[in-house]
């Protein structure tokens, strides 16, 4: 049996060091699930697969050759057809389009089995916009991460710098302002926290403490044992 964590939030609230973090930690497997957007953002580009052709798109959801690998650092290594687009999934541009291709009802389908099967023992940190709502409601512990949208920005403008790219605050903003407004208002799975979720605003803490906050809510609510900090 697979104890579930889910962590959604919209992009830029710190799910996926948070989520890696934590599953590292209590030795859980991790579902990014973000990944499967962009992976079949990406292979509806390569295949010349319109973003609006939902028939196709759900094809293409089930069916994709995609594959994960943890290397010996701890890295993740992500696959498309047997070649490594790690780099390229994590662009805006991959960020767009999976961000269109997950507002079709289809293709959400198509992509609920492939999600579920992660949940393997001893437990699974799942990550996402509707892990708490949609594809895991039984889980006993559900966050739902924020932050304000100018903080969000400014984190992303950091990585960005950090890896040499040349962007402008001013229009990531507005990207993740855009984005917000997709994913919130879309009809099918809408980013919103699940009922029994607990809300956390990473805007004024650092990772290690919103880790900490998590990981106490694992304890106190007896999901695994306390593990030495
Ligand atoms: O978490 P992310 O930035 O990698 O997600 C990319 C896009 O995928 C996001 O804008 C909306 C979509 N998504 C979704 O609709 N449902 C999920 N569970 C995860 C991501």
């Amino acid at each position: 049996m697979a104890t579930i964590i889910t962590i959604d939030g919209p992009s830029g609230a710190g799910k996926g060091t948070v989520s890696r973090g934590l599953a590292n930690k209590l030795g859980f497997h991790y579902l990014d699930s973000g990944a499967l957007y962009r992976l079949l953002g990406l292979a509806a580009q390569r295949h010349r697969v319109g973003l609006d052709s939902d028939n196709a798109l759900s094809m293409l959801a089930a069916h994709m050759d995609i594959g994960f690998k943890t290397l010996d650092d701890g890295s993740l290594k992500i696959l498309l057809e047997g070649e490594d687009v790690s780099q390229e999934l994590r662009t805006e541009n991959t960020g767009a389009l999976a961000s269109q291709v997950a507002a079709h009802p289809e293709v959400r389908t198509a992509l609920f089995d492939r999600q579920r099967q992660f949940a393997k023992a001893p437990g699974l940190i799942a990550d996402g916009r509707d892990m708490g709502t949609v594809v895991f409601p039984e889980a006993p512990l559900k966050i739902y991460l924020t932050a304000s949208i100018e903080e969000r920005a400014q984190r992303r403008y950091k990585e960005l710098l950090d890896k040499g790219e040349n962007v402008s605050l001013r229009a990531l903003e507005e990207q993740v302002r855009s984005r917000d407004e997709r994913d919130m208002n879309r009809d099918v799975s809408p980013l919103l926290p699940a009922e029994d979720a607990i809300e956390l605003d990473t805007s004024e803490l650092s990772i290690q403490e919103v880790m900490d906050t998590v990981l106490n809510l694992v304890y106190l609510k007896g999901l695994v044992k306390v593990i030495d900090q």
